[in-house]
């Protein structure tokens, strides 16, 4: 069996995300957020670092102004051009790449830090895993990778007043449409947190921390163990 016509077609995401880029493009303290989180990963100049899912850019841009490589990565060439324009009003330097989770092209070995936030959701279960091991293949030994998501923090028993509570936070605090709630739940793939907790493991990740502080959004820290350590 030749053909890869089964392979899973990141490129229906296009069309949603495209929509919603002006709405990204309005973030205000997310570049004070990003620079934190580099900053506790302990961004170094020089670091190869990869976003992917990268969106208007902001988080690649950080890195970049820290010194370190970057490749800021997405599916949607209209959320990568808001990257491109946003990291060059910013003089700094990333390198873009127009491809999906299940498509950058990456050298084994040869990052020092990948992040991914709010992107992995796009992907069903199977193709989570697909993911997860293709960036634990990229890393190096000892690197690390940061993810956040919108994953359900109950048993399936639970879900539902989740779902009500996480839809009622985001609509009340965040301006969020009730149409992008909706859609979420109906045609995107968050999943539990106890099941992204088992994929990383199983790809070969070590769990440092999982933190689950806000109704359905999970961040996630996770080492590539190095030779002789135990995942
Ligand atoms: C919700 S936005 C998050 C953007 C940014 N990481 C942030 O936190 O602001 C999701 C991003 O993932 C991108 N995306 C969707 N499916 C993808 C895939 N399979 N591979 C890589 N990027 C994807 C979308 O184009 C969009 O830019």
């Amino acid at each position: 069996m030749l053909a890869r016509d089964w392979f899973y077609s990141q490129r229906s995401r296009i069309g949603l995300d495209t929509v919603v880029a002006s709405i990204y493009d309005q973030k205000d303290d997310s570049d004070l957020r990003a620079r934190g989180a580099l900053t506790m990963l302990g961004v170094k100049p020089g670091w190869r670092v990869a976003d992917i899912g990268c969106g208007n850019g902001v988080m690649a841009t950080e890195a970049a102004l820290m010194g370190a490589e970057v490749d800021a990565i997405d599916i949607s060439p209209a959320m990568l051009a808001l990257a491109e324009v946003y990291a060059r009003d910013r003089r700094a330097p990333i390198r873009t790449q127009s491809a999906g989770l299940l498509s950058f092209a990456y050298q084994p070995h040869s990052y020092d830090l990948i992040v991914s936030e709010f992107t992995l959701h796009h992907l069903p279960d199977f193709w989570k895993a697909v993911a997860m091991a293709r960036i634990f293949a990229a890393l190096k030994p000892g690197a690390s990778f940061y993810l956040r998501d919108i994953v359900f923090v109950s048993m399936p028993d639970g879900s539902e007043r989740d779902v009500i509570g996480w839809a009622d936070c985001n609509i009340k605090n965040h301006d969020f449409e009730r149409d992008s709630v909706v859609t979420h739940m109906r045609d995107e793939y968050s999943t539990f947190g106890w099941v992204m907790e088992r994929m990383l493991t199983e790809v070969g990740f070590t769990l440092v921390s999982a933190d689950y502080h806000a109704p359905l959004h999970g961040t996630y820290l996770l080492k590539k163990p190095k030779p002789g350590e135990q995942a």
